[in-house]
């Protein structure tokens, strides 16, 4: 029976009745925070286009590490910035047991053992033409891209990575990386595939923070068309065949309807990824005193898991565990 009978403002009442009526929370251990490392010594510099993150040498990254454990995070997402004069077009460097990320997993391994180590597997910070496969003429070509991403993934399992995230879009990839690993002995290491990666303009900053914008063209022949979501419901199917452990949507904010998709037609956990550009308009919003910022990341983390999200890769995440611990 409809009003005066039902009111549903009864269970909106008071602050208790608010909280046992929720549907969705939110916990530290949703969030996996992204770590953007560089070379050096000492070094921790504030991305201009991203206020208030930083890319870290590995000697400044351990207290960094040590606030985000204190606050309830159990995974970081690993990225390298590479100098370019250690970049080509085949990913050497992405294969040295001595790079950056490599030395970077060991560290946290041996560091912080119960953390678990994500690292990102694609060739874009590591290529001269900033692509994430090698360049042949101009095309982006699939399956000599898969040879060395399989090879990257070993070599960061190798390193001691729980988890390898490829963030690419080449075809084949998560087959070819699960093979691969369990073929060098890694069947326990994971695979967290980008399956539904879109072609977005909301990555620009993090690729000023990771100097590792496509030099020419842009990523439309691999990433997906903003337009479709049927092609996302097969990328994701592809993937659990593959091997997937964990299938992830980026970007976030504009595609709930993706990430409620994905997890209303898989029985998998569903990853999304919070991206850069979504952490820079409210960043820059708050800084114009135009949104409240608080209030805004956390209706927005909420709405990721509302739509269906078990885990969050985002900027915020200690700013917003450490607001969920302290309540
Ligand atoms: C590259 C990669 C990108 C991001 C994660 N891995 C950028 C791109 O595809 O150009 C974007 C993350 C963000 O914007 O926060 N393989």
């Amino acid at each position: 029976m409809k009003y005066p009978n039902n009111r549903l403002r009864r269970n909106r009442r008071t602050p208790a009745i608010r909280e046992m009526v929720q549907e969705n929370r939110l916990h530290p251990s949703d969030f996996i925070a992204p770590i953007f490392i560089m070379e050096g010594e000492n070094q921790k510099e504030e991305i201009s286009s991203m206020p208030g993150y930083y890319r870290y040498s590995l000697d400044t990254l351990g207290s960094e590490l040590e606030e985000l454990i204190e606050v309830g995070i159990k995974s970081v997402l690993l990225f390298v910035k590479v100098p370019d004069s250690k970049k080509d077009n085949k990913g050497k460097e992405a294969l040295n047991e001595m790079g950056l990320m490599q030395r970077s997993v060991r560290f946290m391994k041996e560091n912080y053992p119960d953390l678990w180590v994500m690292t990102d597997v694609a060739m874009d910070p590591y290529s001269s033409y900033g692509h994430d496969g090698i360049v042949e003429g101009d095309e982006i070509v699939n399956d000599p891209s898969v040879k060395v991403l399989a090879k990257m993934a070993v070599s960061h399992a190798k390193a001691g990575a729980d988890m390898v995230a490829p963030s690419d879009m080449m075809d084949g990839r998560i087959g070819a990386m699960r093979t691969a690993l369990d073929e060098a002995g890694y069947e326990n290491t994971g695979i967290m595939a980008y399956s539904a990666k879109y072609a977005s303009s909301f990555y620009g900053p993090f690729r000023d923070a990771l100097d590792s914008a496509p030099g020419f063209g842009d990523k439309k022949t691999y990433q997906m068309n903003p337009a479709n979501v049927d092609e996302a419901l097969r990328e994701v199917e592809l993937d659990i065949e593959e091997g997937a452990d964990i299938v992830m949507v980026k970007p976030g904010m504009p595609y709930l309807d993706v990430v409620r998709a994905v997890k209303q037609n898989f029985n998998i956990p569903v990853s999304v990824y919070n991206v850069s550009g979504e952490y820079a308009m409210i960043k820059a919003a708050a800084e114009k005193g135009w949104l409240n910022e608080e209030e805004v990341m956390m209706e927005s983390l909420l709405a990721f898991k509302r739509a269906g999200a078990d885990l969050i890769a985002t900027y915020f995440a200690k700013q917003a565990a450490k607001l969920i611990k302290d309540q």
